[in-house]
């Protein structure tokens, strides 16, 4: 499989799964909390019946117990990638850690993409700069056992470049050239993203909005290969 990851932000379930014929092979989806607090673990397991991979996004940030005892049901239901905000800290995300098996990716959401310099400044009191917060949250997720974090594509490469070999990069913000931005600020091609060190990317709109989201995968596919 390849490491294009298409986040299926429906509202639906139903609607989930008829956009899921299209594919004739399994694709790495991105199921969020809209989707998991409407179908739940039942979808999921439509869904892994299907042989498509599980990145469940549901960014969990609580005491460590409570995150440990979340994760252990979470790796029960057989996803592939499960993330947590790396803010919950160094004891939280080993706590994690220890409840997944081996075979989860963990992966660390460090300052979130919606979140400017000066909001981070003046309403978390954070005095640095957002990419030394970016940095310090992922040797932080890395210290603690995480497999990568989720960050923007042009976060990839000094986040390896401070990180050990093997630390993935996950990242949203993909367009093709021909697309809309939409809400997305910092953007960047399927090329570029691959260029600058993504790992995985995370697409949504471009694919499930385009007019034929097979051909638009495809080119993405291509383009990231
Ligand atoms: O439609 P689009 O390609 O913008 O979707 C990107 C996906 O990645 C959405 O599910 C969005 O919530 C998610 N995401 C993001 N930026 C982050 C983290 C997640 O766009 N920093």
């Amino acid at each position: 499989m390849n490491n294009v990851i298409v986040a299926l932000d429906f509202e639906e379930t139903q609607e989930v799964l008829d956009f899921l014929t299209l594919f004739e092979k399994p694709i790495y989806v991105k199921i969020g909390m809209e989707l998991f607090y409407n179908g739940g673990a039942n979808f999921l397991k439509e869904i892994k019946d299907q042989s498509h991979k599980i990145f469940l996004d549901l960014k969990l940030h609580d005491i460590p117990n409570t995150v440990e005892r979340a994760m252990r049901i979470l790796g029960r239901l057989d996803v592939d990638m499960v993330n947590l905000h790396a803010a919950g800290g160094l004891e939280m995300m080993k706590a994690a850690r220890r409840a997944l098996g081996d075979d989860t990716i963990l992966l660390a959401v460090t300052q979130l993409t919606s979140t400017s310099e000066e909001e981070m400044q003046t309403e978390q009191l954070i005095k640095v700069s957002l990419e030394e917060s970016v940095l310090n949250y992922a040797k932080l997720a890395e210290e603690a056992g995480c497999n990568g974090v989720v960050c923007s594509p042009l976060e990839s490469k000094i986040i390896h470049e401070n990180t050990q070999a093997g630390f993935l990069t996950v990242t949203p913000g993909i367009r093709l050239a021909s697309n809309d931005v939409q809400d997305q600020i910092r953007i960047t091609t399927p090329s570029k993203a691959k260029e600058l060190g993504s790992d995985y990317i995370v697409v949504g709109r471009p694919i499930t909005r385009a007019e034929d989201p097979i051909q638009a995968y495809n080119q993405i596919v291509k383009e990231f290969a």
